[in-house]
């Protein structure tokens, strides 16, 4: 059954089983550019205990990986640390085949599995600090409610130090090196992970930090369900995500627009001169190339935000109205910013960008406008915009 699949150790005892994702290019709206891995180990304890499973496709593979270290009906226990289907998917099929004797989830976990797969498999729940006896191994599993979902845990494999962190400390980037040290260039995937998955969470990531701190948990090695295995430096990836989590303003601005005739592309060009004037850091994306969630990663460690859309039949230009949709469910505090654009008859789009921006408390500035194509002194208007906005991030430093 193992065939050409292997597994991978990661510690003595402990395997990773899971599968490489290297076609995805659309997780759920987010652009996977590199792909990514759904992460499953497999402990070697008296009772072996399978830590999560793969998305459902990737089923064959995770077996292959688990036969290569052992027959997969002898596995005893398996901790789903996430229902979501990229890491339960695999888990009916493997119940199926396995009949493990206990499969362990939290109590939202226990829920929402039974409203995905509507079985009548029982799971047990574990309790927040509750720890797992997998026979000469002991898994501590910590609740970590809305990290990313209602049912999201992590176990701690106590001897081996390891973190299971399920989507924590996670990336998208597929590769055939598993681990962060043999995987250099992650920083950008990281980033882009924390910006798109985690960030409405902040405060609760902030929370959590500080509760392992105290608790003094500090795990030597940990492994997330996505990308890279921290085993050079785990206290990194804790730290960028702690700084990510603060969102402090930076001097930087990320100018967004799209455009029908070349106006509102003029605008956004004039509102960056501004801007990079003042000396701030600037990011210009033109929707048509660039995808929302890629202006979410930028975001993430700027402190403006200036959005710039054509009218079109009383409308803001479509592809700013899915970029800001977007990003207001990203809830990034502390943005300053600007709506801008150019219209034909009354300019609706222009105001719906600024209440948009108005909800998520990032029209600090009152919009700028013009009919058909920019003037000089239209341009000029532009530019003031940027070097105010460039001026304010300064004072906000
Ligand atoms: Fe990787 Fe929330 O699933």
């Amino acid at each position: 059954m193992a065939g050409h699949f292997q597994a991978v150790p990661i510690a003595d005892k402990v395997y990773w089983v899971g599968a490489i994702d290297w076609s995805i290019r659309d997780f759920h709206g987010y652009s996977t550019n590199r792909g990514t891995t759904y992460n499953a180990y497999l402990v070697m304890a008296d009772k072996p205990t399978l830590i999560d499973t793969v998305k459902a496709p990737f089923f064959d593979e995770m077996l292959g990986r688990i036969a290569s270290i052992c027959d997969p009906k002898s596995i005893r226990y398996v901790v789903s640390n996430h229902a979501e289907l990229d890491h339960s998917g695999g888990l009916p099929a493997l119940a199926a085949l396995v009949k493990p004797e206990k499969i362990f989830a939290s109590a939202m976990g226990v829920k929402a599995l039974a409203a995905h797969f509507h079985w009548d498999v029982p799971v047990q729940a574990v309790k927040d600090g509750e720890k797992l006896d997998l026979g000469g191994e002991r898994l501590a599993c910590y609740e970590t409610r809305m990290l990313h979902w209602p049912d999201s845990m992590f176990s701690h494999l106590e001897g081996a130090d390891i973190l299971f962190s399920n989507d924590g400390f996670g990336m998208h980037l597929a590769s055939s090196a598993r681990f962060d040290d043999e995987t250099p260039d992650w920083h950008y995937e990281a980033e882009k992970y924390y910006a798109n998955i985690i960030l409405p969470y902040s405060d609760i990531v902030l929370t959590l930090l500080d509760k392992f701190a105290r608790a003094g948990l500090r795990p030597k090695m940990i492994a997330p369900d996505h990308g890279p295995i921290w085993r050079r430096d785990a206290a990194q990836i804790v730290s960028l995500w702690s700084r990510w989590a603060a969102q402090k303003p930076a001097d930087k601005a990320v100018v967004v627009f799209d455009t029908m005739w070349g106006s509102t592309e003029k605008l956004a060009r004039a509102v960056a001169e501004g801007l990079g004037a003042g000396g701030t850091k600037t990011v210009v994306m033109p929707l048509r190339s660039s995808h929302r969630s890629d202006v979410a990663t930028e975001i993430l460690e700027a402190g403006a935000l200036l959005v710039g859309a054509p009218t079109i039949n009383r409308q803001m230009f479509p592809s700013v109205a899915d970029v800001l949709s977007y990003l207001k469910g990203l809830k990034r505090k502390s943005l300053l910013g600007a709506a801008f654009g150019s219209y034909g008859w009354a300019g609706e789009g222009v105001q719906q960008v600024h209440d948009a921006l108005t909800a998520m408390s990032a029209a600090t500035e009152p919009p700028v406008k013009c009919q058909y194509v920019p003037d000089a002194a239209a341009l000029e208007t532009a530019r003031a915009l940027g070097q105010r906005i460039s001026a304010k991030l300064k004072e906000a430093k």
